[in-house]
């Protein structure tokens, strides 16, 4: 019996949102925010996160520095039930942090990536990855220290019996330099959005991106945002309504979320349609609050959500 269902490989760093912004910042001037608010960012500790809420048994790795920020990422996600014990503190380099400012619709965000580059190939061994039955590896363009060794992680895997998820999610770069040939077969579920997925593929629409990497990948799960998902297997393809949010608060975080439920699924052997669905639902129940992870503070809180928001009874 593993110690873990899964082990995060993911970037770590907190989120500095100022809000009611009198005007737009300018150089050499002060201005107020009326609100503000410091909470953990990153995409993989939200996914990481919601997943532990759903039950799954989790573990993180990834790098912080030794630092507030850092101390405040590791609370959080133990408040979720996340295992920190595989998490790094550097002394060498600070936790990473993004300053958001909110003003009207518009957002500008400013980033110190810190410690989450420096992750290495190095820091993810045997003896750490033996612990869990499955890997999930996210935002791998933002992990610039083990861009290049993603494929060496998940060969290590699959001599371990480890079965493995990413989700590529943006490349700031926009130059999208991942060789999808050598990585999909080592990939047991991929899960781009559709742009990530055109942009990896250099394709048109999201068939024909399938079927360009139909001969080599095994499931695929593309997220549609408000047009719920697709989902492809050995060339199979299966489409998912979404749970239709007519009042959605925010979108901020509902992949990690539809990760999560799909993942969740994927764990309990539950077939593709099942996984689309509670990664749909999971997802849609993201949207119903602020954030990414005030909709799964508890799993009562996310059933109640799913009934009365979505007349949905999870098991
Ligand atoms: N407005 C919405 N109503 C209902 N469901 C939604 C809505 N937006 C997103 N979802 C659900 O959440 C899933 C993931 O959302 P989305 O496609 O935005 O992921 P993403 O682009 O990877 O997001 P992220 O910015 O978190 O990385 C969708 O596939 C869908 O099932
Ligand atoms: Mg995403």
């Amino acid at each position: 019996m593993k110690k873990f269902d899964v082990i995060v490989i993911g970037e770590l760093n907190v989120d500095l949102i100022l809000n009611n912004i009198a005007e737009f910042p300018r150089m050499n001037t002060e201005i107020l925010a009326r609100d503000m608010q410091l909470l953990m960012g990153s995409s993989s500790a939200i996914f990481a996160s919601n997943l532990s809420i759903l039950g799954a048994r989790v573990a993180f790795l990834g790098k912080i520095g030794n630092d507030d920020f850092g101390s405040l990422v590791t609370d959080t996600l133990e408040q979720s039930g996340v295992s920190t014990e595989f998490i790094i503190r550097s002394s060498e380099y600070k936790t990473g942090a993004t300053i958001v400012l909110n003003y009207g619709e518009d957002r500008a965000m400013l980033t110190h990536p810190g410690a989450m580059e420096q992750l290495i190939f190095d820091d993810i061994t045997t003896e750490i990855i033996q612990h869990c039955r499955h890997i999930h590896i996210s935002s791998v363009f933002l992990q610039t220290g083990i861009l290049n060794r993603i494929p060496e992680i998940l060969r290590q895997a699959k001599e371990l019996d480890i079965s493995t998820s990413l989700d590529p999610q943006w490349d700031p770069s926009e130059k999208w330099d991942l060789n999808l040939k050598e990585l999909l077969p080592l990939i047991d579920v991929f899960l781009p959005n559709t742009q990530e997925f055109l942009a990896l593929t250099g394709q048109k629409d999201v068939h024909n991106a399938l079927d360009s990497v139909k001969d080599y990948a095994h499931t695929i799960a593309v997220k549609m945002g408000n047009k719920g998902s697709i989902g492809c297997i050995n060339g199979q393809i299966l489409k998912k309504k979404p749970f239709l949010n007519d009042s959605v608060v925010d979108t901020i975080g509902a992949g990690d979320s539809f990760n999560a439920g799909f993942i969740y699924n994927f764990l309990q052997k539950k077939d593709l349609d099942e996984c689309l669905e509670l990664g749909n639902l999971t997802g849609a129940i993201n949207t119903t609050s602020a954030g990414g992870t005030t909709s799964f503070e508890n799993i009562e809180k996310v059933k109640e959500t799913a009934m009365e928001q979505f007349d949905y009874r999870m098991e």
